[in-house]
């Protein structure tokens, strides 16, 4: 494998140019748009400032206390007709909710990224992105250059980190939500690109994956936030990885027969649908990156997994989200972010499906007809047997997003809902162990809700073995913010 820092980088920076790009004004919808609008419009450039929330139902629950960060496209216009080319563009917010004595206080910031700062200042979009060409005046010598920072957050050792997937995580302040700047895990690796989705073992380490094209770069931190290793791995081909998985003993790079060999803005437009090549999974030791094998499956596209386990026998399973087509990007947003929904299509149905990887021979699939994504799972749990999946459903047909909340178990079989209905719009929910307790059983979910009937974001407590009882608890505050991707609960 012919692969260096300064090959990973520069193409990285040509082509990965990458998710980024945002819009714009004051946060209260335009009259003519619909109700769900609220979800696609920009936050207040300065962000919102700390302000309580007021419990609106239940009790909340003894025990419950942390921090709930959320991050999410926030830009999504720049004047009256400047309007973002994609969703996966849009400037990155961090919402923080901070949940001590039963009270909960929500506040939210801009990541003050490159991208931003030149586009604040300009008054328009102008980086290129996944789904924008960009501007020619806008300098591009490395991924950062158009980091939207916008897909993710993880905190490790007490230091919250904006995530993208193809550039630096952002540090921030945890607490004031400040924009500290780009982080590099080591000399040798400044700029190298870090995955939206880390995985963090149970004892603190942290895995995550750096993607060019074929070429993988695997970082391994301790809880301390040291790095301890950075790898490398080739895939073959330059599939298109948003997210993978791990056991307690083997990583497991999911290689979808997508395939984007340019990776260069607009990205969504160089996918390239290969299902004849199917499925394919690398798993590798992950003491020994030589120890590695191969296993195939059917044909499928995916932007989510759960989690990952092993048998006592070695079998590896994953859960994920999985698509029949490929569908990430497709349509871009564009028309939710112009409030112009045209309706769902058929092919953006997805199935909550179990990757059966035996020690030797093909994968096989256990789909469950559960149409979601943003699988979650207990984080005590993680690489481990466990049986619960959460995961957000519903599809109203009056509006674009989700309604539902649902947890699967994989022994029983059994599917637990929360339909809210058409007028609330489900963001994604996180596990949240009961304090004292280790049982996956044992944990509370915890997520934002849109509410459309009183123009706010609430923020919901459901107990996750009891999900169809609805909430246990509900905190309202004053306003909404934009539907987000992903977050992390400390
Ligand atoms: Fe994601």
């Amino acid at each position: 494998m012919t692969f260096s820092r300064r090959h990973f980088l520069t193409t990285s920076a040509a082509g990965t140019a990458v998710f980024g790009l945002g819009l714009s004004p004051a946060f209260a919808g335009t009259p003519a748009m619909p109700d769900w609008h609220l979800g696609y419009t920009s936050a207040p450039a300065g962000g919102f400032d700390p302000a309580p929330m007021r419990l609106v139902f239940g009790k909340v629950p003894k025990g419950l206390e942390g921090c709930l960060y959320r991050n999410g496209p926030a830009q999504f216009r720049y004047g009256k007709d400047d309007f973002a080319s994609h969703w996966f563009d849009g400037d990155g917010m961090i919402q923080r909710i901070a949940v001590a004595d039963g009270k909960a206080v929500h506040s939210g910031r801009f990541v003050q990224t490159n991208k931003r700062g030149i586009e604040q200042a300009q008054g328009k979009f102008m980086a290129p992105g996944f789904g924008t060409v960009g501007h020619p005046d806008f300098p591009v010598t490395s991924a950062d250059d158009v980091n939207a920072a916008n897909t993710s957050v993880i905190v490790i050792d007490g230091k919250l980190y904006a995530l993208w997937e193809g550039g630096s995580a952002i540090a921030l302040d945890a607490a004031t939500l400040e924009t500290h700047g780009v982080k590099d895990w080591r000399d040798d690796l400044a700029g190298m690109p870090f995955l939206a989705h880390p995985k963090r073992e149970p004892d603190g380490t942290v895995w995550n994956l750096a993607i060019n094209g074929r070429n993988v770069g695997v970082y391994r931190i301790a809880a301390d936030g040291s790095l301890k290793s950075f790898g490398l791995l080739n895939i073959g081909k330059a599939a298109y990885i948003h997210d993978w998985a791990m056991t307690d003993r083997h990583l497991i790079i999911l290689v979808q027969p997508w395939v984007n060999e340019a990776f260069r803005p607009p990205v969504v437009n160089g996918f390239e649908w290969r299902p004849e090549e199917g499925f394919q999974f690398l798993i590798v030791d992950k003491n020994d990156f030589s120890n590695r094998r191969w296993a195939q499956g059917p044909a499928r596209a995916f932007y989510h997994t759960g989690a990952a386990w092993e048998d006592a026998d070695g079998t590896i399973r994953i859960d994920a989200a999985l698509y029949k087509e490929p569908v990430l990007g497709v349509g871009g947003g564009v028309d939710e972010i112009r409030g112009d929904w045209k309706g769902r299509e058929a092919r953006f149905q997805s199935d909550l499906t179990q990757i059966v990887i035996p020690p030797s021979g093909d994968a096989r699939l256990i789909e469950t007809g559960l149409d979601g994504d943003f699988p979650q799972v207990d984080p005590r749990r993680h690489g481990l047997p466990r049986r619960l999946t959460a995961l957000m459903t519903g599809q109203p047909a009056t509006r674009p997003g989700l309604s539902a909340v649902s947890v699967h178990d994989w022994e029983t079989g059994t599917t637990d809902t929360f339909d809210f209905g058409a007028s609330r719009m489900v963001e994604e929910f996180l596990f949240v162990p009961k304090p004292g307790k280790q049982d996956e059983a044992d944990s509370w979910l915890i997520g934002p809700v849109l509410n459309l009937k009183t123009a706010t974001t609430d923020i919901c407590v459901f107990d996750a073995v009891r999900v169809s009882d609805g909430p246990v608890c509900i905190w309202r505050g004053d306003r909404a913010w934009p539907l987000g991707f992903h977050g992390t609960w400390v």
